[in-house]
């Protein structure tokens, strides 16, 4: 995708979305496109130069304009000229740019109703530096590779789709498993929705730490790639009643369940919960496109069947407001380890 992206500060000012491909935060629905030169001859006559490489002077972006939980009624694509770095900026030329959940929540007016459109839409992407201001430059330069989020950046080996994907969906579930899931060798581990953006990720890692993992799926096709991810029990829950295959082959319930489904995926996993269990909550997306958005649970008997169990609640934990200290050491931590 040709499109660029203003840090200013370390913070997200201004963004662009040009033609071309967008990556996408499941791994297994990245597009991979050719790389371009960071001229596009189609603007040719119109750039501005930073240390010799061109920018064209214009570029696309996707605007929220209203809220709405339909995010194709709640974005406009605007035409608007490329903003010149200042002092701590940097101006990253986006080659994959992921849409999550949250998009469709921040558009909707959900996570933060302080902020009233017009804002810009997306929360993270990959790219070149093609422009910087001079703060800036103590740490990075032109050509440097790097990937940024919400409130941050952070180096990259190379501009690949997979690194993207290590953002917003790797890191909530490197966070969540490393942080609040005190995960023991040994331990069973329910990943809801475990072939999504995110699921993928907590499958691997809770598998890495020696647990014995199940995943929620919705087709054999996903099934089979959870397999090949390291999933020991995957249940497709199409297929096979999930409570009762959860009550007949975990008899004694689950030590850790990541959930971002919501609603009565949300009771089961408590129902489920081993002694001393502990439930994560990543998002409730079951009822994201509802008119509140908000899940209902049985709020009402939670404390008491969490102290039946000493089990717990964690989270909710959200990537966009864990500190941006927290989200730069998960990521550079995951860009080692497969660079
Ligand atoms: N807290 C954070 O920072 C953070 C970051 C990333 C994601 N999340 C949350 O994690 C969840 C998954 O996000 P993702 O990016 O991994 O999404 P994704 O790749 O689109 O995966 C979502 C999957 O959820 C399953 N699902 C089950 N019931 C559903 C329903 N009623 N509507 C839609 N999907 C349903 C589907 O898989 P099956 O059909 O196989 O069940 C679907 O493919 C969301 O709740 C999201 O908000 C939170």
């Amino acid at each position: 995708m040709s499109t660029s992206f203003l840090l200013r500060n370390g913070k997200r000012v201004f963004s662009v979305i040009g033609g071309g491909c967008r990556g996408t935060d499941a791994l297994s629905r990245v597009h991979f496109v050719s790389r371009r030169f960071i001229i596009d001859l189609s603007y040719s006559t119109h750039f501005m130069d930073f240390k010799g490489s061109s920018i064209p002077s214009s570029m696309k972006k996707l605007v929220v304009t209203k809220l709405s939980q339909n995010f194709r009624d709640a974005v406009a694509l605007q035409t608007v000229p490329v903003p010149t770095p200042g002092d701590g900026d940097l101006l990253v030329r986006n080659r994959f740019v992921g849409i999550n959940a949250s998009d469709i929540n921040y558009s909707a007016g959900r996570y933060d109703p302080s902020v009233k459109p017009p804002f810009d839409a997306g929360f993270e992407g990959i790219g070149e530096v093609v422009g910087l201001g001079l703060s800036a430059s103590a740490r990075y330069t032109i050509g440097d590779t790097v990937a940024y989020f919400a409130d941050g950046t952070v180096p990259v080996p190379a501009v690949k789709p997979e690194f993207l994907t290590l953002l917003l969906s790797g890191a909530t579930a490197y966070i969540a498993m490393k942080r609040l899931g005190d995960l023991v060798k040994g331990e069973t581990v329910l990943v809801t929705a475990a072939a999504g953006g995110t699921g993928q990720f907590a499958v691997q890692f809770a598998k890495q730490a020696g647990c014995h993992v199940v995943g929620t799926c919705s087709s054999n096709e996903k099934a089979g790639f959870l397999k090949t991810i390291g999933c020991d029990r995957p249940i497709n829950y199409t297929s096979e009643d999930l409570s009762t295959t959860l009550r007949k082959e975990y008899p004694q319930g689950l030590d850790v369940v990541y959930e971002s489904i919501g609603g009565r995926m949300f009771d089961m996993a408590v129902n489920n919960l081993a002694n001393e269990g502990r439930l994560i909550v990543i998002g409730f997306i079951s009822v994201y496109q509802t008119a509140t958005g908000v899940p209902t649970v049985k709020g009402g008997t939670l404390p008491m069947k969490l102290l039946q169990k000493s089990a717990s609640v964690r989270g909710p934990v959200s990537a966009l407001t864990v500190h941006s200290l927290r989200m730069i050491t998960a990521l550079q931590t995951m860009y080692q380890h497969i660079s």
